[in-house]
């Protein structure tokens, strides 16, 4: 069997320079969609759920004139707070800051143009922080990027939103840029993808939310490990305590530590 790519972000050429120091979580594909839409939208700020080591926030930054990147780690402020002038850290649980967030963004004079999504993976975190945004009016237009929306737990939680109760959402795409099967060496998993999430000061007919690569999604899950790990979930904590005993690294401390 032939080795599998171990990152299928690099290598990366562009006009943006990135700083590869920087982790990026994202596939080659997304990363070009992000820079490429950010280029475009210049936005006069911007919100990011979902900090981790500043991959995806530095794009943001470059093409902001304000952001605000939440993370429920302290690490993400703590490493990267000297080398951004325009990024406010919050430090906290994003469905406990958004609202006030982007009534304060509003007070300050500040127009809300761009929402990264990708904290919590769970379905009830990718749904709880999407409604919430969707919740507010927002008097500018917005562009949404949710992250994973390849993986089926989120695409759920994205799916679970009753798009048509919303006036002012002008088009839903939960395929805008597609993720992979077998993505960096994760066993059977499917994960990245863009979905993404227009909102216009408009009023708009329902919308459809479109599905682009639907049946890429049905085969690759069929073939995938979700359908029986979806079901053991339930353990998670469990498998956290005797990680924690055992003295073991899990995989989620990665971003509640950032020197190992
Ligand atoms: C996949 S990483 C973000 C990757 C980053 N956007 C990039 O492209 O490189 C997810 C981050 O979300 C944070 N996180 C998880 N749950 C969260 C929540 N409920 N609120 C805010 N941040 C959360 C984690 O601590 C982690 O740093």
């Amino acid at each position: 069997m032939t080795e599998i790519n171990k990152d299928n972000g690099l290598p990366f050429i562009s006009s943006f320079r990135v700083n590869t120091d920087l982790v990026w979580q994202m596939s080659r594909s997304e990363k070009y969609a992000l820079i490429g839409l950010l280029e475009h939208l210049k936005p006069n700020c911007s919100v990011e759920i979902g900090t981790y080591q500043g991959g995806s926030l530095q794009v943001i930054s470059e093409f902001s004139e304000k952001v605000y990147s939440i993370d429920i780690s302290p690490e993400p402020k703590r490493t990267l707070q000297p080398l951004f002038d325009n990024v406010e850290f919050i430090v906290d649980q994003s469905v406990n800051v958004l609202h006030d967030l982007f009534k304060n963004i509003e007070e300050a004079g500040e127009k809300l143009n761009f929402v990264l999504v990708d904290g919590d993976h769970s379905r009830k975190g990718v749904h709880d922080d999407l409604k919430m945004i969707l919740d507010y009016p927002h008097k500018n237009d917005l562009v949404i990027l949710m992250h994973d929306s390849y993986n089926p737990q989120c695409r759920k939680g994205m799916k679970d939103i009753d798009y048509s109760s919303y006036d002012n959402i002008e088009y839903v795409e939960l395929d805008y840029i597609t993720g992979s099967f077998w993505h960096n060496g994760n066993n059977r998993e499917m994960w990245g993808g863009l979905a993404l999430i227009k909102v216009s000061g408009n009023q708009n007919t329902p919308t459809e939310v479109n599905e682009s690569a639907r049946n890429s999604f049905k085969v690759a899950q069929l073939h995938s490990i979700h359908i029986i790990k979806d079901k053991l979930r339930f353990l998670s904590p469990i498998k956290k305590r005797i990680y924690k005993k055992l003295k073991m690294r899990h995989k989620a401390d990665k971003y509640f530590d950032f020197e190992k």
